[in-house]
């Protein structure tokens, strides 16, 4: 059913996850395999489990470090697991490749439809907000987004609530009234235990995680959102 022009949306944002979500953290898989045949597609799954992991270790003990710090020591901790030669020109060459992560091919062209409807969008992550900022203009996405979070304005990552909490006091609402999105099924479980709705995009065609609670909506690529977002 079409919606009468000029009636309101029924979300007040959305507001997205960035890596995974907008940003394809796999994407440094074709330069790992370069660098080190053979080890690059686990180099690349293990870097980024072991990122999240330090990301949660040190909100749960309050141990904030940059997001930019913490990818980089999880790539040390990897190279080091795996037994890979990790020179300091090899550490610099696949950093550079994480500030630089291709977005998913859908996206761009989901988000402009998005900002069309006229929804307000927001990007709230636990990256540098220099990561993001870079990442966004260079994937064509500048100008789409109201507001960008980042961990560093709270010093903590995500699942915490005030990291959460930074959506809802940027867009002046209740955070029921944003749809979150995150392709990582934890995030979309965490907002949602804060109190966000939240929508889960599942790429991989992962199982639902074990934390006895599902997100709102659940779909498969960004193209999905909006008509969630509108309904
Ligand atoms: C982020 C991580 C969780 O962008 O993907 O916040």
């Amino acid at each position: 059913m079409s919606r009468p022009a000029g009636s309101a949306v029924p979300f007040k944002a959305v507001v997205f996850d960035a890596y995974g979500t907008l940003f394809d953290v796999h994407s440094v898989a074709s330069l790992a395999e370069q660098l080190f045949p053979g080890k690059g597609e686990t180099l690349s799954q293990l870097w980024r489990q072991k990122q999240l992991e330090y990301s949660w270790l040190r909100a749960m003990s309050r141990r904030y470090k940059p997001f930019w710090e913490i990818t980089r020591d999880a790539l040390r901790f990897c190279a080091m697991r795996l037994g890979l030669p990790l020179t300091t020109e090899l550490e610099g060459r696949l950093m550079n490749q994480y500030s630089s992560l291709s977005a998913f091919p859908e996206n761009l062209q989901a988000l402009r439809d998005m900002k069309a409807a006229g929804l307000a969008l927001g990007i709230l992550t636990n990256g540098n907000r220099d990561m993001i900022e870079v990442s966004v203009r260079s994937s064509g996405m500048n100008g789409l987004f109201d507001h960008l979070l980042s961990s560093q304005t709270v010093e903590t990552f995500k699942t915490m609530d005030s990291i959460y909490a930074l959506a809802p006091e940027a867009f002046g609402c209740r955070a029921r009234e944003i749809l979150f999105v995150s392709s990582n099924c934890w995030d979309a479980i965490g907002a949602r235990w804060y109190g966000y709705t939240s929508f889960w995009i599942n790429r991989g065609a992962m199982p639902l995680e074990q934390l006895d609670t599902e997100p709102h909506h659940t779909g498969r690529l960004l193209t999905d959102v909006l008509s969630v977002a509108r309904a």
